[in-house]
């Protein structure tokens, strides 16, 4: 009798961690080994084929796609973060929408806290003043920054990682301000937040930091506006996604001295554009989207993925699934 043939995957890029040898066992298994992401063309020709794609959020998953990919089953995210896939879309073809939460919140928290802290006392551009030989002496006017203990705090959503960052913040001896749609009155009690409306955040916050998933309501949810009434030298922190933030508009409110920095390890576009602004502006601290970036995180991401990837192939709801309505 003839066995039934092993489903057919695509792995947008090579991932970190054993994942994917696991993955080969079950599966006919094609991994896209450049180190940039597969062209849309690319991308098409195996969705066109594949029973499950495991993807990255530099690649986009849409109705076009779906429309070409009769057998699929599943998307599996390697990211907290799905704002790279019509997740209705894929409903409505019944394919699953698989992501990674909860194993990357304190790493991005960690690294959400190391930009505040390399913003406000000037990390980098120390590091850069040194190397460049510049150090002649000790001087009592050097490299100034802002203090952070003692320091007011405005989180942008409360979710697990603003709630990880809002936990280093009290041992920072913060206050620590926050807008959420829900109230989280047990969070309140336990670190000393307090629940405000926006208008108070941007007016109290020394630092704003960015914890909401990008979707339509949050598409430039700090504007010019919003910029405008941030208390005038405050920093602001972006680890969740660009379009969050009127980059134009930040561009604006920094260059005038209004905002006194940022630091954003996410932009709009991704990478920056060679001439934008950003990249040149001293009180702008910059990384390529690295804050899960930790061996053992990135590692479990991809193991997490392939569990989600491997469940739906088999017809169970994935562990972490954006689309459980599929498996009632
Ligand atoms: C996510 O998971 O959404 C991050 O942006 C990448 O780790």
């Amino acid at each position: 009798m003839q066995r039934p043939k092993p489903p057919r995957v695509f792995v947008t890029r090579q991932l970190p961690g054993e994942a994917l040898a696991r993955l080969g066992a079950f599966t006919t298994l094609r991994v896209w080994e450049q180190p940039l992401p597969p062209p849309r063309e690319v991308l098409l020709a195996e969705a066109r084929e594949a029973d499950g794609l495991i993807t990255l959020l530099t690649d986009r998953v849409d109705e076009p796609l779906l429309a070409e990919a009769p057998h699929l089953r599943v998307v599996s995210n390697v990211a907290v973060g799905y704002d790279n896939i019509d997740v209705a879309a894929c409903t409505a073809r019944r394919v699953a929408v698989g992501n990674t939460p909860g194993v990357l919140t304190e790493t991005t928290a960690d690294f959400a806290f190391a930009l505040l802290l390399g913003l406000a006392r000037r990390v980098v551009e120390a590091d850069a003043y040194v190397r460049a030989g510049r150090w002649k002496t000790w001087d009592p006017s050097l490299l100034l920054g802002v203090d952070v203990h003692g320091a007011t705090l405005g989180l942008v959503g409360l979710g697990a990682i603003g709630a990880a960052v809002a936990r280093r913040a009290r041992g920072f001896g913060m206050r620590v301000l926050y807008v959420n749609r829900r109230a989280k009155p047990e969070l309140e009690s336990e670190l000393g937040l307090e629940r405000v409306d926006k208008a108070t955040l941007m007016a109290e916050s020394d630092f704003v930091s960015l914890h909401v998933a990008l979707c339509d309501e949050t598409r430039h949810w700090l504007g010019r506006e919003e910029l405008a009434t941030m208390k005038p030298g405050a920093l602001l922190v972006n680890t969740a996604r660009g379009p969050v933030v009127d980059q134009a508009a930040l561009e604006e409110a920094l260059a005038s001295g209004h905002l006194g920095g940022a630091a954003l390890d996410v932009t709009d576009p991704e990478p920056l554009s060679a001439d934008s602004l950003l990249s040149k502006l001293p009180n702008v601290l910059l990384a390529p989207h690295i804050a899960s970036a930790s061996h053992s995180t990135r590692g479990r991401m991809a193991s997490m993925a392939v569990d989600n990837l491997l469940a739906a192939l088999e017809g169970r709801k994935p562990p972490h699934c954006v689309n459980p309505e599929l498996f009632p």
